[in-house]
């Protein structure tokens, strides 16, 4: 039996009822959060937070050579960034955005990784002149370019070879990334002459080791065996033919996160005992030194710690069909459900107790007639006014979210020992036109 890590419950840790008998998050009543700061209102509890980045480091920590990075693409926010950091991890990052968020956080760039199939000339820029600590190339186009920018800064840097394994796993096709037909990284069979181009042309780049990442949402640990054979066998081949020392392997994220009761994901200690064991028996097969161990989790991190607030407004019986109820917000804070028939689980915060007595569809309010955030959930009598708590969406939420409709972006609130700060300002009506320009010909006198 591995000990449970947060990424296996469905609420935050601090969650609970309070003595005014509505929802409370990391002391603060969910009621109140949204009186005060308004709906729809994500927030993030910080001890769930801390929790798993906790758990993941003393999972790993057996192993000599570990270094844990946060993948922003799940949420991307100063304020997140800062305490991710304070944990000790460094962040794996895939756009100018990201990059300079994480800069401007404070984080230490050493221990950042650029990553991506379509990094721009401006990106990669961006990544040498703020010292970003490594890149991950990810085709031949990219590793040309980034010579020329690393020769004209005068600057030797440090990459890896993001590599498709050819690993399938069992997630949704939208978020499998390593098998062979991928859009991501080299091929097995283009490594080679990836290596031969870095040796003998592109003297500006030094290969440290090399990268993968199979999927998202995975709950099976094997594949993760997997991934490791083949990336410590492929160090050790590249080693032997081309008298290298690549010491570096990155295996990328993926662990899954408890949506609804019927979703189990495994602990973090139970896939760091996978994956520790597969490196040690994969370096032993190999007589290989051991090699630092990168690792990059995303929505294991952030998704548990996170909840979305909504303020339940119209509903409509359709006649002998189903009940619907609108809240404020729907697919473009969270697109997930419209986007991979993502399952969520809610309550009603103010009626916590109250017994489930009504199934109802929760829909969103944007003009789109599969803006439906969660299908048939029973709910206790959902009425206008109503505030709805839907679980674990701190991770590609607000990191997906638009403005689709024109709609505003909602604020962002971090929660701790009865205390709420904002780390997300909601936007505002001339936040949705600052961006726009009326030519002087079309401009209405
Ligand atoms: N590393 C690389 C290279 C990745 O591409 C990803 C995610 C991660 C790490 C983090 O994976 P995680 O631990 O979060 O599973 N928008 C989709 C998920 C896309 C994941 C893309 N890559 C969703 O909402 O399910």
């Amino acid at each position: 039996m591995y000990k449970n890590s947060t990424n296996q419950f469905l609420k935050p840790v601090t969650t609970k009822i309070n003595d005014a008998g509505n929802l409370e998050i990391g002391g603060c009543d969910t009621v109140e959060l949204v009186e005060k700061y308004g709906s729809p209102l994500y927030v993030m509890d910080e001890t769930t937070l801390r929790n798993i980045c906790c758990d993941y480091k003393s999972a790993f920590s057996s192993y000599p050579k570990v270094n844990m990075m946060f993948a922003s693409k799940a949420l991307c926010t100063m304020g997140t960034s800062a305490l991710i950091a304070s944990e000790g991890f460094g962040f794996d990052v895939v756009s100018a955005g990201e990059i300079y968020t994480v800069y401007k956080a404070g984080a230490d760039m050493s221990k950042v990784l650029f990553n991506g199939n379509n990094k721009s000339f401006d990106e990669l820029t961006l990544a040498i002149e703020l010292g970003v600590g490594r890149i991950s190339v990810d085709n031949f186009f990219e590793l040309s370019l980034l010579n020329e920018i690393a020769k004209s800064h005068n600057k030797i840097i440090d990459i890896l070879l993001r590599i498709t394994p050819g690993i399938e796993c069992h997630t949704h096709e939208y978020i499998q990334t390593g098998h062979l037909d991928s859009k991501f990284g080299f091929d097995l069979t283009q490594i080679d002459e990836a290596v031969e181009l870095i040796l003998s042309e592109y003297n500006n780049l030094k290969l440290r080791g090399l990268h993968a990442h199979i999927g998202s949402q995975i709950f099976e640990t094997k594949v993760y065996h997997d991934e490791i054979e083949i990336l410590v066998r492929e160090i050790k081949r590249l080693n032997d033919k081309f008298g290298l020392s690549l010491d570096e392997i990155n295996i990328g994220g993926g662990l899954g996160v408890k949506y609804t009761e019927k979703d189990v994901p495994p602990s973090a200690y139970e896939i760091a005992d996978v994956i520790l064991k597969s490196l040690n028996t994969a370096v032993e097969k190999y007589q290989i030194n051991p090699p630092a161990l990168f690792i990059e989790p995303g929505r294991s991190i952030v998704s548990t710690a996170g909840v979305t607030l909504y303020t339940i407004g119209s509903s409509k019986q359709v006649p002998k069909g189903k009940k619907y109820i609108a809240v404020d917000g729907g697919m473009a804070d969270n697109p997930r459900p419209s986007m991979y028939q993502a399952e969520y689980s809610a309550i009603i915060a103010n009626k916590p107790l109250a017994e489930n007595n009504t199934k109802v569809t929760i829909a969103g309010r944007f003009c789109e007639s599969g803006d439906i955030l969660i299908k048939d959930i029973e709910l206790p009598n959902p009425e206008e006014g109503d505030i709805l708590c839907v679980f674990n969406t701190g991770a590609y939420n607000y990191s997906m979210a638009s403005n689709y409709n024109r709609v505003q972006k909602s604020a962002m609130v971090l929660v701790n020992n009865s205390q709420s700060d904002i780390i997300i300002n909601r936007e505002t009506l001339d936040d949705i036109v600052s961006g726009d320009v009326v030519p002087d010909r079309l401009k209405i006198k």
